[in-house]
């Protein structure tokens, strides 16, 4: 596994990927949007990059979904991946899209009712896609609540909610500023409304801590991205991660929380 650097405001080195392509590489996966950082990854480029040297992307959606609207036709994405519980659904289900040259060519991976078309003991004809791919009774009532969940979306004006959640990007950007101590982790040009950040001198679990006893939900730790942890020497962050139903006086309710989280652990 080859690893594209990330730079110091947390966007890909696209000079380093441009020579890491070659006729070695068989897939490149990468995220649409970082999850720990926020950055908006210029997937267009990197598929079109990639796709010059015959070489398969998939993307990896789970941020990206929420906060835009996104045609993985005119990515030309080969797989494009999210998951439910990210764009409001269920858990335990999410969206595997695939280019059908591709999911021809891969064999089934797990064995099940529907993913055959005709067995004997001689031979197994596998079922056509995309049931060569859901082997036994699905989720059924997973579906019907992601379907619902993806209809709400797009239901949505996805334009105006990015335009929204830009606007509590810079507002809660601006505001924790002016905390004295605080480290803004990821500060790319390209960013979704997402702010991770780190107090000086205080561990992210016990600033997490207290904004929980105030009621405000951040996520802390290494947001499954311990690599990218390493890469800036950290143990984790204090991420905030707004979407189109926050308000702006939760911002405030923010960074009051981290005011008084300094005032009490310091
Ligand atoms: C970018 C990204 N990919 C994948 C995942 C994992 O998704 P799941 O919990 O559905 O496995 C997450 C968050 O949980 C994520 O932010």
């Amino acid at each position: 596994m080859k690893v594209i650097p990330v730079l110091d405001n947390g966007q890909l080195d696209m000079d380093v990927y441009a020579q890491l392509l070659n006729e070695k590489v068989k897939i490149v996966a990468v995220n649409h949007i970082s999850n720990a950082l926020g950055t908006i990854n210029p997937v267009e480029k990197i598929i079109g990059m990639a796709h010059e040297h015959g070489i398969p992307v998939l993307i990896d959606g789970a941020q990206a979904t929420p906060h835009m609207e996104v045609d993985v036709q005119a990515l030309d994405a080969d797989f494009y991946v999210f998951s439910g519980h990210k764009v409001f659904g269920p858990t335990g289900i999410g969206i595997l899209y695939g280019k059908e040259k591709w999911l021809n060519a891969m064999p089934p991976y797990q064995g099940g009712g529907e993913m055959i078309s005709r067995v004997s003991f001689e031979k197994t004809t596998y079922n056509e896609l995309p049931f060569k791919f859901e082997a036994g009774t699905p989720d059924i009532a997973g579906v019907i609540g992601l379907g619902a969940a993806i209809e709400y979306l797009q239901g949505l004006d996805m334009e105006a909610v990015r335009e929204y959640e830009h606007q509590l990007l810079i507002y809660a950007t601006e505001q924790l500023s002016t905390i004295e101590g605080i480290r803004f982790i990821g500060t790319a040009s390209e960013k979704a409304s997402v702010v991770s950040f780190l107090i000086e001198g205080l561990h992210p679990y016990d600033v997490g801590a207290i904004l929980d006893k105030l009621g405000i939900a951040v996520r802390t730790g290494h947001h499954c991205a311990q690599p990218l942890m390493d890469r800036f020497g950290i143990p984790g962050t204090v991420r905030a991660s707004m979407a189109f139903y926050n308000t702006f006086e939760e911002i405030d309710a923010l960074v009051n929380g981290v005011k008084k989280a300094i005032d009490l652990l310091k």
